[in-house]
């Protein structure tokens, strides 16, 4: 257990040993620091995440009192309405009633129709990042792609973007393992100005609709009473969030993986057919979401040992990910692996919604940065955000050779 400490830097860098060391121990482990059970396997992990005694809350069949939990304090109450709201954040239901919603939007097929539009911004975003001779991947490409392509989904202004990036980075300083108070009070005071903007926006579409998703949140919140106006706007932010920080970490942390298995590189160079099994592989093997929690609703039993209701699991994708048991060799990265049924989109009725955009959004960045910039070469080691549970870089320095 010692080597699981994901406040220390040098786990963060590279958690895999630790995870290894996990994996061997047992296959749960309690955690002190953040009262959580780790589930390191990944067939635990695949197993508990379809499990309908577990669930992402509890509030629709226990009172906090009754879960022996306390409510968050008053002061966090902004960020909690926005959040808790939200379909990660529900279950059946409410969770089905949103997700039926929303899900239109995001079919293979729907999304399949939006893969020329998202390729061409690909190509201009690397079209200027090889004119500027190089640059910082993060914020010329890997960050600028999906919030364009989820905002241009939802209708969001393009004048009205600049705020989205700061306003998703603030709320998601929360789904760090204990965030600390000053945390808090950034996510709760960009809770407070995302709703007073998405309150703004929602009536002026209601008085011009477009045939954008929020026009379409609307019509179902006004023929049929089916989303309430702050589920509407949680939906948004939802999306908003989702829809980006875990592509913009895959992005650049995968660009990190190629760059530091040159082999792997040169391959994907001399042969772009490999550019599916690529993302599907640098998503394993430096998974973006390293952890997701489920409250217990009912006992289960792991191995022997009983979890009791009221208690947390911690899924750890990122362990699950690199499995033996599942991957042959996992720690190499390979990016022809035919058989990679890695976990980085979770598994049952929380399965990532946006998994298909996100396949578009890297393929389409990959293929760009491949044609375009076939000599990339990495410019300076980039530093690690500190982030344990949403991993990315800070920044990643290329020149385009
Ligand atoms: C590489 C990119 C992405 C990764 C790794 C990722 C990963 C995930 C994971 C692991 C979950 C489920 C969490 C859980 O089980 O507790 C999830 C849910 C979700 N994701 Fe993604 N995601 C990505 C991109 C996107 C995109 C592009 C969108 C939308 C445009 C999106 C929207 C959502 C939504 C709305 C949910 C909630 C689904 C539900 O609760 O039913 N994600 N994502």
């Amino acid at each position: 257990m010692a080597a699981f400490d994901p406040w220390d830097p040098a786990f963060v860098a590279d958690p895999y040993p630790a995870f290894a060391e996990l994996r061997e121990l047992g296959r749960v482990h309690y955690y002190e620091p953040s009262d959580q059970w780790l589930v390191p396997h990944h067939a635990d992990v695949s197993a508990l995440l379809r499990d309908r005694r577990l669930g992402r809350t509890y509030r629709h069949r226990f009172s906090h009192e009754e879960f022996g939990r306390t409510a968050p304090p008053p002061e966090h109450e902004p960020f909690h309405t926005l959040n808790d709201h939200g379909m990660l954040d529900l279950e059946p239901p409410d969770h089905t009633r949103i997700r039926r919603l929303v899900s239109k939007a995001f079919t293979p097929r729907t999304v399949e129709r939006l893969q020329p539009y998202v390729q061409r911004l690909a190509d201009d975003l690397v079209g200027g990042l090889v004119e500027a001779g190089g640059g910082d991947l993060l914020t010329e490409v890997a960050e600028p792609l999906p919030v364009a392509v989820i905002a241009e989904m939802l209708g969001i202004p393009e004048s009205d973007r600049a705020p989205l990036r700061p306003w998703s980075a603030d709320i998601c300083g929360m789904y760090e393992l204990n965030p600390p108070e000053e945390v808090a009070a950034k996510a709760v005071r960009a809770s407070v100005e995302f709703t007073e903007y998405l309150r703004g926006l929602i009536a002026a579409r209601r008085e011009e609709p477009g045939d954008d998703l929020i026009s379409g949140l609307i019509a179902a919140h006004d023929e049929g009473d089916r989303l309430t106006e702050q589920e509407m706007i949680s939906t948004c932010v939802l999306l908003l969030n989702a829809g980006h920080e875990a592509t913009v970490n895959a992005t650049v942390n995968g660009w990190w993986a190629l760059f530091r298995n040159p082999d792997q590189l040169a391959a994907l160079r001399a042969d772009h057919s490999l550019v599916p099994s690529a993302v599907e592989e640098l998503l394993r093997y430096d998974t973006p979401l390293q952890f997701f929690e489920r409250w217990v609703l009912d006992d289960v039993e792991i191995d022997g040992t009983t979890i009791p209701r009221g208690s947390e699991v911690a899924l750890l994708f990122g362990s699950a990910n690199h499995d033996p048991a599942v991957f042959t060799d996992p720690a190499r990265l390979d990016l022809a692996r035919a058989d990679n049924p890695h976990i980085s989109f979770s598994a049952g009725i929380h399965y990532c919604i946006g998994a298909p955009l996100a396949r578009i959004e890297l393929a389409a960045s990959m293929r760009s940065l491949l044609t375009k910039a076939p000599a990339l070469t990495l410019a300076a080691e980039p530093g690690r955000r500190p982030n344990f549970v949403m991993r990315g870089l800070e920044r990643l320095d290329v020149e385009v050779g």
